[in-house]
């Protein structure tokens, strides 16, 4: 028998985990649980990642955590506990499966629209890498990593999974039109991995329209793949879709560990009354259950949990208010006592193994996550940023004197808005300029060549950082300035 690490959390965590485990039990579910000791609780004992040296060996060792919510602790420089174990683990894809629930009420389930849509959305990088800085006292700057093989794991995870669900159509949201870099690294790579599987219809849409279109004909998705931030944000929207936050299942993939948990908080408005709602957490437990391939178990549950819901049983934080609410204990219990039952619409059956996702295996160590192509690479210039609350000609003026023998300043912008040597003089400005200085001959600088530059600027200005300009077989690795 499988054996899985249980973090019950904080909060409601507990109640609603043991509603589930409970409902589990009656289903003979083949599992056997370690209950680890894991949350704000345990932070709170001194364990800065939320959990004990003994709970991170246990999951790391059984490579699958169950986890309620967890409450993130207060206080500047904290992380979330739930963010730290995502990325801890390297859980790569955020798989959030979104369907009509009938006896939940919404828009689309009132005109009879059905709606199944799985969001994955990249778990580790993007802007959730958290790397900040204030560049000056009014400038703050976040680093947005978009790397090629992380995007690929999570990409290939998701056609993988589109391919096993029997999806037609896998859609890549992004916002590539204005992110050309890195949201057109992620697009790219999709149309790469793409190629692989012609049984399914791959398509992109630029994630505002994307809203739009959930919004209007959320009938028409099937997968979509998203990164980081836009998945958080259309995840939710669709959570929305299918009657909130308590109706969303989330796990979270890696190839040796994953987390299936619950996407709602930790409802301390409420926690220790009874009355919280398992339903997220117990559609996060039937997907664990499919991961695993026990597909009779996790039928058996889902059918009475549909079957409950279409006969109008609910919690308090949704259903028929003319009804009476059950508490969390009762509502498990309904669910319990309508094992056997098929509910009127989809009906889940238990010989269907399509969703069988499971991935786990073990490594001691695990690989540096590097492609591998050949590039004649050449530094052709550099950004320095600097501060200065000087106007855009008196900048120019300045960093010209620098540019010595080896570097020509071909523009400077503020904000990626170009100001010198044309611009606006309605353009905004902050106190920090970007001086772009490229190579005065078109041949490739070396490093000291940029550091002498950075060393000769920072007599003048407060150089507050600098990205080189880096040129792939003649093709440039770096944006222009909005007018450049
Ligand atoms: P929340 O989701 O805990 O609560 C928002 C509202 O939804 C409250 O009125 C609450 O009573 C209700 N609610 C949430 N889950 C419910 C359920 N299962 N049944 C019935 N009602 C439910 O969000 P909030 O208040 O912003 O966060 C509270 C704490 O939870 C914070 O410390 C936050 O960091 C943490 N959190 C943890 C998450 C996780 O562990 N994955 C996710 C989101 C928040």
């Amino acid at each position: 028998m499988t054996t899985i690490a249980v973090a019950k959390g904080d909060g409601i965590g507990p109640e609603i985990m043991d509603a589930v485990l409970h409902i589990f039990n009656a289903a003979n579910v083949p599992l056997k649980y370690d209950i680890v000791e894991m949350g704000k609780w345990v932070f709170d004992k001194g364990f800065s990642n939320g959990m004990t040296p003994e709970a991170q060996q246990t999951i790391e060792s059984l490579g699958i955590v169950f986890k309620g919510p967890m409450e993130t602790p207060k206080g500047k420089g904290v992380k979330s506990i739930n963010v730290t174990a995502r990325k801890t683990w390297n859980t790569y894809a955020n798989k959030r499966t979104f369907q009509t629930l009938y006896g939940v009420d919404t828009v689309f389930s009132k005109d009879g629209i059905p709606i199944d849509i799985t969001i994955v959305r990249e778990n580790i990088e993007d802007t959730y890498g958290g790397i900040e800085h204030m560049l000056t006292h009014d400038v703050a700057l976040s680093r947005r990593f978009i790397t090629r093989p992380g995007s690929m794991q999570v990409i290939r995870y998701a056609f993988e999974m589109a391919k096993k669900k029997g999806a037609k159509r896998i859609t890549c949201g992004h916002k590539a039109n204005i992110m050309k870099i890195t949201d057109g690294l992620f697009l790219e790579v999709f149309y790469e991995v793409a190629k692989e599987y012609p049984e399914l219809k791959a398509d992109d849409i630029i994630v505002d329209d994307l809203c739009m279109k959930l919004v209007t004909r959320p009938d028409t998705f099937d997968v979509v793949v998203l990164t980081n931030l836009q998945g958080d944000i259309v995840s939710d929207l669709c959570a929305g879709l299918v009657g909130g936050l308590g109706f969303a299942p989330s796990a979270n993939i890696g190839d040796h560990i994953s987390i299936f948990e619950a996407v709602h908080g930790t409802a301390p408005d409420i926690a220790g009354k009874n009355l919280a709602n398992p339903t997220a957490l117990l559609l996060s437990g039937i997907g664990m259950l499919q991961h695993l391939g026990l597909m009779e178990s996790a039928a058996t549950i889902e059918n009475a949990l549909l079957y409950t819901l279409e006969s109008g049983v609910h919690t308090g934080d949704f259903g028929n208010k003319q009804t009476p609410s059950l508490g969390t204990t009762d509502f498990a219990q309904a669910i319990i006592n309508n094992f056997g039952k098929k509910p009127a619409h989809n009906p889940k059956l238990d010989t269907d193994d399509t969703a069988n996702t499971c991935t786990v295996y073990k490594l001691d160590k695990n690989p540096m996550l590097e492609s591998n192509e050949l590039v004649g690479e050449k530094i052709a210039g550099v950004d320095l940023f600097i501060e200065s609350n000087l106007q855009p000609e008196d900048i120019a003026k300045k960093c010209l004197r620098h540019a010595g023998v080896k570097f020509k300043l071909v523009s400077i912008s503020n904000r990626g808005t170009q100001v010198w040597p044309t611009g606006s003089r309605f353009t905004n400005l902050v106190n920090q300029y970007n001086a772009r200085f490229e190579s005065i001959d078109g041949e490739g600088l070396n490093q000291q060549d940029v550091i002498g530059l950075y060393a000769s600027l920072s007599g003048d200005f407060k150089v507050c950082s600098l990205e080189l300009l880096n040129m792939w077989n003649g093709i440039k690795a770096y944006s222009l300035a909005q007018g450049q």
